[in-house]
Order: C-alpha cells, then structure tokens, then sequence
C-alpha cells in the first residue's frame, strides 16, 4: 500500500472513534474509556510511524517542505502531551471530558493540514514506487511502535529509533497488564453474578 493511502486510512479510523466518542454521553462512562484508550493506541502507533518514517524522508528529499515538517513534529508533541494525560486518567475526573475535546480539535487541524497540504506536496514530488517503499516500511514500523504516547521521547532519526523500541517494549508490557487487570474484573463479574443467580434460584426453590 501507498504511503499516502496508508496514512489517511489512519486518519480515518482515529475520525470514527472520535465521532463515537462525541456521541457518547457523559454517564457511558465505560464507553468513553474504552474509547479513550483506543484513540491514545491508535494516535500514538500512528505518530511514531510518521515521525520515524514519512517526515524522515520527506525531509530528505523535499526540503521545500521543511517548515510544514517542523509544524507538524510540534502538533504532535502537543497531543502527545494530551494523550499521556488523558492515558490512565478516569473517565469521571472533571477535566477527562475537556482534555478529549482539545485532543480531537487539535488532531482534526493536524489531520487536514497532512491531508490537504503536506501529502499532496509529497504525491506530486516522489514516484509511485517511492510511495510504495515508504508505504512498506510505515507498515514495518508499526509492528514495533510504542502503544503509548511519550512526549518526552526523542521524535526525529536517530533517536526516536533506538528509543522507540524500547519504549515499544514497555508498552506492550504495560498493554498486557492493562488487558490481565480487565480480564480479572470480568471474571470476578461473572462469579458474583452466577452466585446472585444461585442464591435466588435457592430462594425460589425453598419458597423464600
Ligand atoms: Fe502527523
Ligand atoms: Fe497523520
């Protein structure tokens, strides 16, 4: 896949979990955490590709664009800040609410300035085949991303490389102990539901 289609397909899939986070009403508390937690996943898988893969080599070889490069390694760093906050925080604290709000205002004004500036600079400047190899290596990137956001990380080569993977590491470490915590409160769910559901069958049964 194309560098460009690859990218925007990201856009959108970070688009319709904004749009179901606006949808959600403030007592689906569960719903927006969930959410929450997909949009710091998917924001910072998709920031990580982008700054060790696409502004490099945009860098490289349309330094024309440099400035447009500079802004949006900024755009990240901000909402890379946001996210780190709205990570781990609860979905009930009364600023959870506002720090979303500025996130998807400032990724939506990010999104369209690659979309309608940045991307089709780089379209017009590299050849299909160029697109393509970037396109491959965006996809290697994201096998080894870091899933959280770390705004105080290094964001440009060679840095963000060596610090990426270790930082990826820590993630998945920290994913999986997020995922073991959830599946222990589901499973202690379903015990005190089945023991509710015993005790009244017991009830019934004994005419209580
Ligand atoms: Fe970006
Ligand atoms: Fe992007």
């Amino acid at each position: 896949m194309d560098a460009i289609t690859l990218l925007v397909k990201d856009h959108q899939t970070v688009e319709t979990l904004f749009a179901k986070f606006e949808q959600t009403g403030p007592r689906a508390v569960k719903a927006r955490k969930t959410l929450a937690d997909r949009i710091v996943h998917e924001l910072s898988v998709h920031a990580v590709i982008e700054e060790q893969v696409l502004y490099p080599a945009i860098r490289e070889s349309l330094p024309e664009v440099e400035d447009d490069v500079l802004e949006a390694l900024e755009e990240h760093h901000v909402a890379k800040w946001v996210l780190s906050e709205i990570d781990g925080m609860s979905p009930d604290h009364e600023r959870f609410q506002a720090k979303v709000t500025v996130l998807i205002e400032n990724v939506r004004h990010h999104v369209e300035e690659e979309e309608e500036e940045l991307f089709p600079k780089v379209r017009k400047a590299l050849s299909t085949e160029q697109l393509e190899q970037i396109g491959e290596a965006l996809a290697e990137a994201r096998k080894i991303a870091p899933t959280r956001p770390h705004p105080k990380a290094p964001d440009t080569p060679p840095g963000n490389i060596a610090a990426g993977a270790g930082a990826a590491l820590l993630d998945k470490a920290r994913d999986a102990a997020r995922g073991a915590k959830k599946q222990a409160q589901k499973e202690a769910q379903k015990k005190a539901a089945k023991a509710t559901a015993k005790k009244a069958s017991g009830r019934s049964r004994s005419g209580r």
